[in-house]
């Protein structure tokens, strides 16, 4: 499967801070905000990845990031020249999909759970029809809301409904079909003037082959889309990284971990920090633990 990260759009919720520089690139507590999908894709296993933004974000994400080499994935980058909405990853991603299943995140979904890569494993092994993750929320009026069946058979999906059906959000993390840049070719634009991804859910779900994976205790999930989240998604990795000892969406760690990187590329990368800096404290306990 591969994997693909939308992290342009426009950022209006968060100016001033985006006239300087994109969302995707500012701090999560201790590390830039991308490094928690691009973490999440790679613990799902998934290490082909194509990441998406505006012409004037892609230079700096790509200066930050690279080829993905040194952490043993691949990653290639896309222009979105406008914010025409998030299905356009799939006409934007087209010969980077090539016919393959393929898992979109957005950019600015924070997601935590322990055992990801198990948990999410029907959802990466999908050849067939589309597959959304879903978490409950407090104000189900504020989000794209699913109903679905004990099988996780999604009955309908509402955009911001005023008589929500279930108070299970869609959230950014979606798994589609070889199919889906055609399907995403038939979206006509919205109002607003963007593809959205509701609709090409909706295309699914008209052929039954739309499924939702609830995201169950023990899972954390933020959007840092606004002054107020973004603040409260940097207090809560704070929170955890003080708590637990570990880091989260640390991405030297987790392609040492996921064995994407042997001891020796996992100590260079150590050594590109400065000794005084706790990131490479933190990085070389992991690699004296394995030496
Ligand atoms: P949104 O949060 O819906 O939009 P935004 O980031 O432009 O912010 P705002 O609403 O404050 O103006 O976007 C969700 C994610 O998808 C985010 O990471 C940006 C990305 N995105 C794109 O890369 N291109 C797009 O055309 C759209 C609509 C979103």
């Amino acid at each position: 499967m591969k994997g693909i990260i939308l992290a342009g759009g426009s950022g209006t919720r968060l100016l001033p801070i985006t006239s300087v520089i994109s969302k995707q690139l500012l701090p999560v507590y201790d590390k830039p905000m991308i490094c928690y999908p691009l973490s999440v894709l790679m613990l799902m296993g998934i290490t082909d990845i194509l990441i998406i933004s505006t012409p004037r974000d892609i230079p700096h994400i790509e200066g930050f990031l690279g080829d993905g080499s040194q952490f043993g994935i691949k990653l290639s980058y896309k222009i979105q020249d406008e914010p025409n909405g998030i299905a356009e990853a799939f006409i934007l991603g087209e010969e980077f999909i090539d016919n393959e299943p393929v898992c979109l995140m957005l950019g600015d979904n924070i997601l935590h759970t322990a055992q990801l890569s198990q948990y999410l494993k029907p959802c990466t092994a999908l050849t067939e029809g589309a597959s959304v993750l879903v978490h409950k929320v407090h104000d189900p009026e504020r989000f794209g809301i699913a109903e679905f069946d004990k099988n996780g058979q999604v009955i309908s999906i509402e955009e911001k409904p005023s008589k929500p059906k279930s108070n299970w959000a869609v959230i950014g993390v979606y798994f589609y079909d070889s199919r889906v840049c055609e399907y995403t070719k038939r979206l006509e634009r919205s109002e607003r003037g963007e593809l959205e991804i509701t609709d090409l859910n909706k295309l699914y779900l008209k052929k039954k082959q739309l499924t939702a994976m609830p995201l169950g205790r023990g899972t954390a999930w933020m959007d840092a889309g606004t002054p107020e989240s973004l603040t409260e998604a940097s207090s809560f990795v704070k929170m955890l990284e003080t708590t637990q000892s570990f880091k989260i969406a640390c991405l030297e760690e987790v392609a040492f971990r996921m064995k994407y990187i042997d001891l020796a590329q996992f100590k260079k990368l150590t050594d590109k920090y400065p000794t005084s800096s706790n990131y490479h404290k933190y990085l070389k306990e992991i690699g004296d633990e394995y030496a």
